[in-house]
């Protein structure tokens, strides 16, 4: 009886936690979607289908113009497997409420999104996405210099039918999108070195902003 109390307490505490942060989640944002989107264009617009460029160009400006944030300037790229997906990533920015990578392949994919407890923004920076939602006769096409955004709990399949690189920003609650980002290597990877880089880099930054204070 003692237990169930506790069980109650607890879920009651968690979930009072829960409803408090979620309505003030905004608070704790460093990135703004449309600025991304922007800054995206112009390294484009300057650089082209030099992504290489393109990417050094968009985090060299968040490291110097967004405070507050915690930026991995290290291009640590590891795979990531998730939904059916293959592709790779470099982690820019990671904290409980945010993330920034830039995600791709040069030899295109296809998979699942995953639902997910964060709005997902996608700016194109090489190549195109594709995504098809149920009930839909039509893709929708996400060219070079464009932004597909994917609400929080939304899901669609997606394609890239080649090369595609794009800038992921994520925004809302961050550790539970983790465990989609994990499932793969358990069912059908097996790739462990990849699963504790991930862990490694991940956990890294988001200690490193919690202690600067970012959620
Ligand atoms: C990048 O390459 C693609 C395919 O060749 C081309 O259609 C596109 O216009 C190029 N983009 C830029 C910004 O040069």
């Amino acid at each position: 009886m003692r237990g169930l109390t506790f069980l109650v307490t607890l879920v009651a505490l968690l979930t009072g936690f829960y409803r408090y942060f979620d309505s003030r989640l905004d608070q704790f944002y460093v990135f703004d979607p449309s600025n991304l989107h922007e800054l995206s264009q112009r390294a484009i617009a300057a650089h082209g289908n030099d992504t290489r460029a393109v990417v050094d160009f968009i985090v060299t400006e968040l490291d110097e113009k967004v405070p507050g944030s915690n930026l991995n300037r290290d291009e640590e790229w590891v795979f990531n497997n998730a939904g059916g997906a293959m592709g790779a990533m470099y982690i820019i920015h990671a904290s409980i409420t945010e993330y920034l990578i830039i995600f791709g392949t040069s030899i295109g994919t296809e998979g699942h999104t995953g639902r997910h407890t964060a709005d997902d923004y996608f700016n194109i920076l090489q190549g195109t996405q594709l995504a098809f939602v149920p009930g839909s006769y039509e893709a929708e096409v996400y060219p070079q210099g464009s932004v597909h955004h994917l609400q929080r709990g939304q899901v669609k399949q997606y394609k890239m039918d080649e090369s595609c690189f794009a800038l992921e920003y994520a925004r809302g609650w961050i550790p539970p999108m983790l465990f989609f980002g994990y499932a793969d290597t358990f069912s059908s990877t097996l790739d462990f070195p990849t699963l504790w880089a991930t862990t490694r880099i991940t956990a890294r930054e988001m200690i490193a902003n919690l202690l600067k204070g970012k959620m």
